[in-house]
């Protein structure tokens, strides 16, 4: 599949797929024309989003893009002023019950009680979700031995760190056994180690054919994870495709050489006649495979001339190339 890039402006009724179109394909979550504004402020712009059952889709973007948003509409516990969005088969606006009874949600924050042990947390899910309460007492012995939880069952959640109490979150919305996860921003704030955790458990689930809808600000993550991405930017999908495809887009690998003189980024830009410089940094970017044999090359060629350079890096495309080219800014720009 080609990257769709999305060209903003208003909803064109003729170009979105029937209204049915959840019922018709293998579909977990189809989105069509979703709109939402709050008073004239216009949070989500026409969103069409279509998610096979057993991926991983990643919504991405930075803050205030409209992640929670989409997540709120698409969980039923938020209004949308337009479009039709169908979960699990099931229409949002119209059969909210049915929804619910499929997806489990982790919210931006925590839904864990502090005042509850993380094993009562979890009884209090299997409590609340009936079809479950058979064997309830091995559901949550199980969720907490999956989840490492073991040893701080028994302790109350307010004494968690940030990653047990986002592991003990996910924990209970696995009590139901969902089809259908949202996670929103599950490893924002997390550390390295346990970010790496959450991605294995999401992998876990997708193996297991899971469906997850994650949104996220970390480009890796979507990179790491996502059999399809979207990248939203102040309420519009601006690319929709693989993780591939989206750096396909992008200019490829490159060599970026760093000088300490003018003089030598001006030898070295006569050498390499192909590179663009950056005269602030004293910095030129060559156009190279990243290939042992043509690293060497370049080398070499510096060697010839006699030019030193101080810094020397391969630079492999990442989504955060990927979302200047195509928002024009990095994501540490708050779209507000
Ligand atoms: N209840 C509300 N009333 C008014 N504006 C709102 C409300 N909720 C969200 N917004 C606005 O909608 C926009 C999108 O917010 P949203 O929370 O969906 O962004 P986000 O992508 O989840 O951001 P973050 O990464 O910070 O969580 C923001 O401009 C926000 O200020
Ligand atoms: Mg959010």
């Amino acid at each position: 599949m080609a990257v769709s890039v999305v060209v903003s402006g208003a909803c064109q009724v003729g170009d979105r797929p029937a209204d049915d179109s959840g019922r018709m394909t293998s579909s977990a979550i189809a989105v069509s024309g979703l709109r939402k504004a709050y008073k004239d402020k216009i949070v989500l712009d026409c969103i069409d989003l279509d998610v096979r059952a057993g991926t991983v889709f990643s919504l991405l973007g930075p803050n205030g893009a409209g992640k929670t948003t989409t997540v709120n509409v698409l969980t039923t516990l938020l209004k949308a002023d337009g479009g039709t969005v169908r979960v699990a088969g099931h229409d949002v606006a119209t059969e909210a019950k049915a929804v619910r009874a499929a997806i489990g949600v982790t919210g931006q924050f925590a839904a864990v009680d502090e005042l509850l042990t993380g094993q009562e947390n979890l009884q209090l899910m299997v409590d609340l979700n009936r079809g479950a309460s058979n064997n309830g007492r091995r559901i949550v012995t199980d969720l907490l031995e999956r989840f490492d939880l073991v040893e701080s069952a028994r302790k109350s959640a307010s004494t968690y760190s940030g990653g047990m109490r986002r592991k003990l979150d996910l924990a209970m919305t696995l009590v139901g056994n969902p089809r259908i996860i949202f996670l929103d921003e599950p490893t924002t704030g997390l550390d390295p180690r346990s970010r790496r955790t959450m991605w294995s458990i999401i992998r876990d689930l997708v193996a297991d054919g899971v469906t997850i809808f994650l949104t996220t600000q970390y480009l890796d993550e979507a990179d790491q994870l996502a059999d399809q991405l979207a990248v939203l930017d102040q309420g519009r999908l601006v690319a929709q495709g693989t993780p591939d495809e989206l750096k396909r887009q992008m200019p490829g690998t490159h060599v970026r050489l760093r000088f300490t003189t003018v003089a030598e980024l001006d030898a070295a830009a006569r050498i390499f006649p192909d590179s663009t410089r950056d005269d602030e940094a004293l910095a030129l970017r060559v156009p190279s495979d990243g290939g042992t044999k043509s690293l060497r090359a370049l080398l070499d060629r510096l060697d010839e001339y006699s030019l030193h350079a101080e810094g020397f890096t391969v630079h492999t495309p990442d989504l955060d190339d990927v979302f200047l080219a195509l928002t024009g800014h990095t994501t540490e720009v708050v779209a507000k």
